[in-house]
């Protein structure tokens, strides 16, 4: 099967439009955010959905003057229609590549199939290992000695998809959970907008259910 390549047309383009969806404190919204104003990342946020009205990220997104829309699932019967608001504020704000970042719910095949590879996750453990909610907490309790990040392609189901990024946490001796935490957040920052960038740049194929990150070298067209 020959390589898809993501992202191709921003590699000598623009920065690549990006939609990102929240559902709590946009942590990782904020890291996004600010690897595109510091120049790391070759993008701008052009859109934060949110299923929650008080999520914080929606405050984050007006400070740094981003369009935030809150989308109740509550107001829609179906869960195709209320996935079908979300695309059309996607397409309305053009964007080119979307974000979950802590957004706790799944993404319907409206919108996957809008942007095919270009809609990633982030999940704070080592898929497959621990996924859900409560990745983090799941793997504290089972007493591994290594956990951390994966960021992913998204698909129709919970934590799955194509991996593009993943990096370990060591749990330590000394450890709390709350310390765990903090140093799972810590790596999330740091390889969430990397894999965008990545992503920006064309550099992930994706062959046979996993993502591969091409050298410049090996870009085509180059
Ligand atoms: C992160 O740990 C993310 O991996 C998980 O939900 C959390 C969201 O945190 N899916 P924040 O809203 O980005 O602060």
């Amino acid at each position: 099967m020959a390589e898809k390549v993501t992202g191709k047309r921003w590699v000598d383009g623009g920065p690549m439009r990006l939609g990102v969806l929240i559902s709590g404190s946009g942590t990782n919204l904020q890291a996004i955010i600010d690897a595109a104003e510091e120049g790391r990342l070759n993008a701008d946020v052009v859109v934060v959905i949110s299923n929650h009205h008080d999520a914080y990220g929606l405050v984050r997104a007006e400070k740094a003057g981003i369009a935030g829309e809150f989308v109740d699932r509550a107001e829609y019967t179906t869960f195709r229609a209320y996935n079908a608001r979300i695309l059309e504020i996607l397409l309305e704000h053009e964007v080119d590549a979307v974000a979950m970042a802590g957004y706790m719910r799944l993404l319907g095949s409206e919108v996957l199939d809008a942007f095919p590879d270009r809609v990633l996750n982030i999940h704070p453990a080592l898929l497959p290992s621990f996924p859900g909610p409560s990745g983090i907490r799941d793997a504290w309790d089972y007493g591994v000695k290594v956990t951390g990040v994966t960021v992913h392609f998204a698909n129709e189901q919970f934590d799955d998809g194509p991996i593009a990024a993943q990096e370990a946490v060591r749990i330590e001796e000394d450890d709390t959970i709350e310390s765990l935490e903090a140093k799972i957040h810590e790596v999330e920052h740091r390889i969430y907008p990397m894999a965008l960038q990545w992503l920006a740049q064309g550099r992930i194929a994706i062959e046979d259910g996993k993502a591969r990150i091409l050298p410049f070298a090996e870009l085509p067209g180059r």
